[in-house]
């Protein structure tokens, strides 16, 4: 386990988007699995200027790792949907390097990949419950492959459904689906961020405490290629 520490947030989003584009510059085909959610808001800035109108960088392929679909509205649920704002639409990635998981196709999620040569590089953030993706405690477990999680999961699912459709009861769905920790796990490597000091006592309890379901970011401890960028709030319990 590798950690970097940056000064604060448009550093370690700038660092972050390095190790991204580092590991794009390759002339076979690269798969990249993406985080949505507001730690990567300037790291997406950062990797549109470096990506758009770059012919080049069409070896990367782009994966999401979780959806949490509407139950009503149609096309992308909420992760693709955050990500095409964030960054497949403003460094205009074409289609055919994006890959859209969703709860049609999860069942072969973890197939396709390993058909495509596996995840070069997983980028995660992490809920300061210790969840990363869509492993949530309580929800999958470490031997999981890519996972369909139901609202009744957890005491607190249907409001965390709920806020992840910002609140609007006509589009909770009862379910979401995520790769697990298994499908996470067997990515070639691993980088995970967090920003601002809400993130600091996790960071401290998943990576030098226990590995435990109970805090499912924990066992990533053990992959063998993984990096944290953490900016200095993020980091300020590891002293
Ligand atoms: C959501 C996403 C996770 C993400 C987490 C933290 O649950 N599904 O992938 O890591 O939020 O989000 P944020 O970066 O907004 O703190």
């Amino acid at each position: 386990m590798k950690i970097i520490i940056e000064e604060n947030y448009e550093k370690m989003s700038r660092v972050t988007a390095n190790i991204l584009i580092g590991k794009m510059h390759q002339q076979k085909r690269v798969n990249l699995a993406i985080t949505a959610g507001s730690t990567p808001v300037k790291m997406y800035e950062y990797l549109v200027t470096d990506t758009k109108n770059k012919a080049y960088f069409d070896n990367v392929h782009y994966y999401n790792f979780d959806e949490i679909p509407f139950k009503q509205r149609r096309g992308y649920g909420v992760t693709m949907t955050n990500l095409n704002n964030l960054f497949f639409k403003p460094a205009e990635i074409p289609e055919s390097q994006i890959h859209p998981l969703d709860e049609n196709n999860y069942k072969t999620q973890d197939k396709r990949i390993e058909q495509d040569g596996g995840l070069d590089l997983i980028l995660l953030g992490i809920g300061s419950d210790g969840h990363y993706c869509g492993n949530l405690p309580g929800t999958t477990k470490f031997e999981d492959l890519t996972s369909h999680v139901r609202e009744d999961a957890t005491e607190n699912m249907k409001d965390i459904l709920l806020s992840e459709v910002g609140g609007d009861e006509h589009e909770r769905p009862n379910f979401y689906v995520t790769m697990g920790p298994k499908s996470v796990m067997q990515a070639k490597e691993i980088v995970l961020f967090a920003t601002g000091k809400k993130k600091a006592a996790i960071i401290q309890r998943a990576f030098f405490g226990p590995i435990t379901n109970e805090v499912p970011a924990s066992l990533l401890q053990t992959h063998p290629n993984l990096t944290i960028v953490l900016d200095q709030d993020a980091a300020s319990e590891l002293y």
